[in-house]
């Protein structure tokens, strides 16, 4: 986009991963006036993603080529923000990190811009992107919060491989081809596996479901269970939210499902959920009878909803929630804050 005077030069720290690879894709899908696009891996081997229909090499990380950006896109790891995240801000730079490095900062926005684009200042250039289990979450239960008030959520996610980076999405390929031999014993019974490891999964992940999503502290949560509290806290502006999480790695390929239970500020029919899940923006309800699952939610843009119902008490509505965790828990959700950055005249060629 050569002539567009407003199209911008974009990094990517992290383009030939999952997420960065999405994220390439998503600037081409949306027409995100980009001028120059300079992408950056691992430097480890000779690299390069496709953009616009040509090759472009992706080194390893040059600090002084990605000041010249306009817009960085941080989608490596904590380690890699933290080493970059900080100083490319303050130089000028807009940077929307996918990393957790910075997301409980309370001087960084936490940005779902379906949801809380007022977070966003033109003077805060260092945004994060919330953890893709939370964003089904933050965008499903957003219009319930602000029209009634959600006071207490109890959640357990079902959690796609994709959502631990490419290596892990790699074993479970490998464990899953090396059992797929394995049906009925010769007398008819369902095969025992043994328990198996992975290296980088706890366990390993074919044919199993893995309750553990990151390293467990002291009370015996997860650290993905506390990053999803802490950052839906943060979302949805409600410090004092209850919230009790149970993650769970399962062997899907891309798209986190969720079950979750909300208890809201008064009795409600799952009619009026229903009435304003169908109005909540970024939000697809499913018809009654149907639901979204992680195959058919893969590969899609928004958050996606069904099996509405009325749970324990006439406060609780019982949900289920499926997002594609590599688009808008990650890339599609950077690519569309850049954007309203773009529409408010804050980012713009410098
Ligand atoms: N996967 C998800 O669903 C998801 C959702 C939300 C947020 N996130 C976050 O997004 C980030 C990327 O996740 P991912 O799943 O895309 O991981 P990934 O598939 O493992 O990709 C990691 C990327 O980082 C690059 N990289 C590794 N070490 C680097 C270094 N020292 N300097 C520069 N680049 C380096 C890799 O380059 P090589 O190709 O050279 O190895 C690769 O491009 C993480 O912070 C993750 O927590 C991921």
């Amino acid at each position: 986009m050569p002539n567009n005077p407003k199209a911008v030069k974009v990094g990517i720290v992290g383009a030939t991963g999952m997420v960065g690879r999405e994220l390439i894709e998503s600037l081409e899908k949306r027409r995100f006036p980009v001028s120059e696009l300079k992408p950056f891996s691992s430097g480890r081997a000779r690299a390069a993603v496709r953009f616009r229909g040509r090759s472009v090499p992706a080194p390893g990380v040059d600090a002084s080529s990605l000041a010249e950006c306009d817009v960085v896109f941080l989608v490596s790891s904590d380690e890699v923000a933290l080493e970059h995240g900080r100083r490319l801000a303050a130089s000028g730079v807009w940077v929307l990190d996918d990393s957790s490095a910075f997301r409980l900062d309370p001087k960084v926005p936490l940005v779902i811009p379906e949801v809380n684009a007022d977070a966003l200042r033109p003077d805060r250039r260092l945004i994060a992107g919330p953890n893709c289990t939370m964003t089904g979450l933050g965008v499903g239960g957003a219009l319930l919060h602000r029209e009634i008030g959600v006071r207490e959520v109890r959640v357990s996610s079902y959690q796609a491989v994709s959502g631990a980076g490419k290596a892990a999405l790699g074993e479970l390929f490998a464990q899953t081809s090396s059992l797929a031999r394995t049906g009925l014993s010769a007398d008819g019974r369902a095969p025992v596996l043994e328990e198996g490891s992975g290296s980088e999964l706890p366990r390993a992940i074919a044919f199993n479901a893995i309750p553990q999503i990151g390293s467990f502290g002291p009370d015996g949560s997860s650290s993905e269970e506390v990053k999803v509290a802490a950052e839906l806290r943060k979302i949805w502006s409600a410090p004092r939210l209850r919230i009790s999480a149970t993650t769970v790695r399962v062997p899907s390929i891309r798209g986190h499902a969720l079950s979750a239970w909300l208890t809201l500020a008064r009795p409600t029919t799952a009619a009026r959920a229903r009435a304003l899940l169908a109005k909540t923006p970024g939000l697809v309800l499913a018809a009654e009878g149907d639901y979204p699952t992680p195959r058919s939610a893969g590969g899609k843009d928004p958050v996606f909803a069904g099996r509405v119902r009325q749970g324990a008490t006439a406060r609780e509505i019982a949900l289920w929630l499926v997002s594609d965790n590599l688009l808008k828990g990650a890339a599609l959700n950077s690519v569309q804050t850049a954007e309203v950055l773009l529409k408010r005249g804050w980012l713009k060629p410098r």
